[in-house]
């Protein structure tokens, strides 16, 4: 059967393209779910790729996750920064788990060098834009191959 990763976008990322494009670039994220589920294909994976600007939607889809996908690929943007609840529900998901960011958050305010969701990430990919969601799915793969299940 053909494994399913969820692709969680958390709060403003609706807004890619038009947000602040000298950091978050100029792709939209339709353009950003496009480049995902092409390379998700290549490798024979299926993704489920969803946005809210809603912390408790957000929380919702990772339990959602827990049941029915094999792992998770999450910018949980703002809510990176504060979010105990969203840490809580990837923690309880046990799925293999990877953060991404379009910008390098280490180079930017100090408040965004502090991550929540990084303690319940097997790996974080930050700073290299929409190229950032392509390479999640490929260490997604190979943390599900080398699970072996
Ligand atoms: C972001 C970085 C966050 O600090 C910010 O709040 C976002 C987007 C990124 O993809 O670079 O909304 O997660």
């Amino acid at each position: 059967m053909v494994k399913t990763i969820f692709v969680l976008n958390g709060p403003n990322l609706n807004l890619l393209g038009k947000r602040e494009p000298e950091i978050y670039g100029t792709e939209t994220l339709e353009d950003v779910r496009m480049r995902t589920e092409a390379r998700a294909q290549q490798l024979g994976l299926a993704i489920d790729f969803r946005q809210s600007n809603n912390e408790g939607q957000l929380v919702d889809w990772v339990q959602e996750a827990r049941e029915v996908a094999d792992a998770i690929i999450m910018n949980a943007a703002g809510l990176t920064h504060t979010s105990v609840a969203l840490l809580d529900a990837l923690q309880a998901a046990e799925l293999p788990v990877v953060e991404v960011h379009l910008s390098n958050i280490f180079r930017r305010d100090p408040f965004r060098q502090h991550s929540y969701i990084s303690l319940g990430a097997n790996g974080v990919i930050c700073g290299l834009g929409a190229k950032g969601y392509e390479l999640a799915v490929e260490a997604v793969a190979d943390i599900i191959i080398k699970q072996g299940s």
